[in-house]
C-alpha cells in the first residue's frame, strides 16, 4: 500500500531527493523505500510541565513498538501546558497548542500519530488535532503520580491544596505545617492522582476509543505503563495499515460512551468544554444537553478525590477504568469502536472489581445519579453545569443573597473584609472570568470562602460564575455560565443582594428579578480583556462560549491531512 509519506519521499527527482537526504541521518535506506509507515510521536513532554516530564521516556517504548511493527517512529515534540506554571490559564493556550499541533501534523511527511500527553490540557489539544487532521491516532495517556502522604494520610493533588489552605485560613492548621506537606505531594513522576481533569480526560480518550484499551490510569512510575506504550506503538503501525482514522473511532457513539464514563468516575467539569470541543472538531453532533440526558442517572461508582476518598493508584490497584466500565456496560453503546477496530464493550470481557471500597458495585454506588447537570434560567441562557458528586446535597436546592465580585482582584481584594455584608445563606457570583472576559477562563470558579464564615467552620457555599473551576476542586459550584458576562450575558447585570434562585433538580439558575428590571441596568464589563496584540486578541475575537467547547470559531471542523503544495 502506499502511504502518505511516500508522497515526500518516493520518486527520483530533486525533491524526493531533499527530503531523503535530511533525514537519513542513520536511518535505512529502507525507511524511504515504502513499505514502512512514518509515525509521528506527537509528544508534550516538558521540564515546564511537570506532570509530563517524563513522557520522553514514554516515547522511547512508543519508538520501539513502532520499530518492531516494520514502522518509522519520529519524535515530534509540540506546545505543552503545564497547568500549574502557565499563565494566565493555561486554558487560554489550549486552541493555541491544538492549532500548532495540527498544523505540524498535517505539514510533515507522516501517517500516523501517537499522541503523548498527561496534564490537564495536553490530551485536550492533542485530540482536537487529531481530530481536525484525521491521520491515524491513538493517545498514550502519560499516567497518574503515585499517592504521596503527609504525617500517616494520603494527599491528594490539588484537592488537598485547596482544603489545606482553607484550613489555614480557618485557623485550624498551621502555615508551617501547611509549608511541610508541600515537600510530600508530589511523590513520582506522572500527573495529579485525584480525578481531576488530567486523570478525567485519560480516562474519556479511553472511553472514546482513543487508547489501547487498559491503558488509561496505568500510574505514571509503574513499568506497565511503558509495556502499553510499546504496544501502543505497535498499534499505531496497524492502525496505518487499516486506514483506521479519528473520525472513524470518535463517532457520537463513542462521545456518549465518554459522557457515561465521565458520570461513573465522577470526573471533572472541564471535560465538558473539552469534549464539545473535540467533537466540533470532528463534526459530531453533542451538546451540553447530552451530558444531562446520557449521564443522568449513572451512578457514581469510583470512590476517588476530589468526589470521594482515594486516589488514582488505588483505582489502578482496584481494577481500573475497565472494572469501573464493566459495572455500567448496559449504558454504554456496544456499536462504539476502539483504535484496535474491536467496540470498547469487547474489552471488557475480563475486567473485575478488586476492591469495592474503591470501586463500588452498581448496586451500592456512592450516588445514584452522578451525571453532570445542565442548568438553565435567566442567568445562563445558554446554560451553565454543577457536578453534584463534589456538592453539598443540601445546597442543591437553595435561595439567597447575591454578594457579586466583577473580577478575580475585586474577589482577593474584598472578600475578606469586615464590611463585606455575607453570611452562609449568601451566593458567591464572580463574573469577567469567562473565555472572553479573562481571557481563557480560568479555574477560578470555585471561589474560597470568607475567612469570617470559615472559621465559623462553614465549608461549603452556593457560588456562581461564569469561570470553570479545576477537576481537583469541590464544593456547591455552578461554573460556565453562558453567554459570559464579557460577551453581554447576564452576569454582567446582577447586583450585591439580588436573590439567586438555584434548583439543580429542576435544573433552574434565576436571578429572582423582574426581567423588565435587568433590562435597563447598565451591564458591568469593568475589567474584561480587552487585548491588542498577538495570540490574546485572535482568542478574544474568535473563542466561542463554553457551551460550545470554548474554541476558536475558524477552529471548528476538519482540514483532514492534505497539503497542496510542494515546499521547494
Ligand atoms: Fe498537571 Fe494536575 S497540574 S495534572
Ligand atoms: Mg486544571
Amino acid at each position: 500500500m502506499e502511504f502518505r509519506s511516500s508522497h515526500w519521499y518516493s520518486g527520483d527527482d530533486r525533491n524526493s531527493y531533499i527530503h531523503r537526504a535530511w533525514m537519513r541521518r542513520g536511518l535505512p535506506r529502507e525507511a524511504f523505500e515504502g513499505g514502512k509507515p512514518h509515525i509521528a510521536i506527537a509528544n508534550t513532554a516538558s521540564d515546564l510541565t511537570p506532570c509530563n516530564a517524563h513522557l520522553n521516556e514514554v516515547a522511547r517504548s512508543v519508538m520501539d513498538g513502532v520499530w518492531a511493527a516494520g514502522g518509522v517512529p519520529l519524535n515530534l515534540p509540540v506546545v505543552s501546558l503545564g497547568e500549574t506554571n502557565v499563565r494566565p490559564t493555561a486554558m487560554l493556550w489550549r486552541n493555541l497548542a491544538a492549532m500548532a499541533t495540527e498544523e505540524m501534523l498535517r505539514a510533515n511527511p507522516i501517517d500516523g500519530v501517537v499522541l503523548l500527553g498527561g496534564c490537564d490540557k495536553t490530551i485536550p489539544s492533542l485530540l482536537m488535532a487529531a481530530a481536525s487532521v484525521d491521520l491515524p491516532a491513538l493517545v498514550v495517556p502519560g499516567g497518574p503520580m503515585l499517592t504521596g502522604h503527609f504525617r500517616g494520610a494520603p494527599l491528594g493533588c490539588g484537592t488537598d491544596v485547596w482544603r489545606l489552605s482553607e484550613e489555614v485560613r480557618a485557623g485550624t492548621l498551621s502555615r508551617e505545617a501547611f509549608l511541610e506537606s508541600e515537600s510530600s505531594m508530589i511523590r513520582s513522576r506522572g500527573h495529579c492522582n485525584t480525578m481531576g481533569t488530567a486523570s478525567t480526560m485519560a480516562c474519556v480518550a479511553e472511553a472514546l476509543g482513543m487508547t489501547l484499551p487498559g491503558t488509561a490510569g496505568t500510574p505514571a512510575a509503574d513499568s506497565r505503563l511503558l509495556e502499553r506504550s510499546h504496544e501502543s506503538g505497535r498499534l499505531a503501525v496497524e492502525l496505518v495499515k487499516a486506514g483506521r482514522r479519528p473520525s472513524h473511532v470518535m463517532t457520537r457513539a463513542s462521545f456518549l460512551n465518554a459522557v457515561v464514563t465521565l458520570a461513573a468516575v465522577g470526573g471533572s467539569t472541564n471535560a465538558v468544554v473539552h469534549l464539545l470541543a473535540i467533537a466540533g472538531r470532528l463534526g459530531v453532533e453533542l451538546t451540553l444537553d447530552d451530558f444531562d440526558r446520557t449521564g443522568s442517572g449513572v451512578p457514581l461508582l469510583v470512590d476517588l478525590q476530589p468526589a470521594g476518598r482515594h486516589l488514582m493508584d488505588d483505582l489502578f490497584r482496584a481494577g481500573g477504568l475497565a472494572a469501573v466500565l464493566k459495572e455500567v456496560e448496559d449504558l454504554l453503546d456496544p456499536s462504539a469502536i476502539t483504535v484496535t477496530g474491536r467496540p470498547l464493550a469487547e474489552h471488557l470481557a475480563g475486567a473485575e472489581i478488586l476492591d469495592e471500597d474503591v470501586i463500588r458495585r452498581r448496586a451500592a454506588p456512592l450516588l445514584p445519579d452522578a451525571g453532570i447537570a445542565v442548568l438553565r434560567g435567566n442567568l445562563a441562557p445558554d446554560g451553565a453545569v454543577i457536578k453534584p458528586a463534589a456538592a453539598s446535597p443540601e445546597l442543591l436546592r437553595h435561595r439567597g443573597r447575591a454578594v457579586v465580585f466583577d473580577s478575580v482582584e475585586d474577589l482577593h481584594a474584598r472578600l475578606d473584609s469586615p464590611d463585606l455584608d455575607v453570611d452562609e445563606t449568601s451566593v458567591l457570583v464572580l463574573r469577567g472570568c469567562g473565555p472572553r472576559g479573562y481571557p481563557g477562563m480560568p479555574e477560578v470558579g470555585n471561589l474560597p470562602l470568607p475567612a469570617r464564615l470559615l472559621e465559623k467552620g462553614v465549608r461549603d457555599m452556593v457560588r456562581i460564575s461564569d469561570a470553570r473551576m479545576s477537576g481537583t476542586a469541590y464544593g456547591t459550584v455552578v461554573l460556565h455560565a453562558a453567554p459570559e458576562a464579557a460577551a453581554g450575558g447576564p452576569l454582567a447585570r446582577v447586583r450585591t443582594g439580588d436573590p439567586i434562585v438555584l434548583d439543580v433538580a429542576a435544573r433552574r439558575l434565576d436571578v429572582d428579578v423582574p426581567e423588565a428590571e435587568l433590562a435597563v441596568r447598565e451591564p458591568v464589563t469593568a475589567g474584561h480583556a480587552r487585548p491588542a496584540r498577538g495570540w490574546e486578541r485572535l482568542y478574544v475575537e474568535h473563542v466561542t462560549q463554553a457551551d460550545r467547547g470554548a474554541d476558536l470559531d475558524f477552529l471548528i471542523g476538519s482540514s483532514g491531512d492534505r497539503v497542496g503544495r510542494e515546499s521547494h
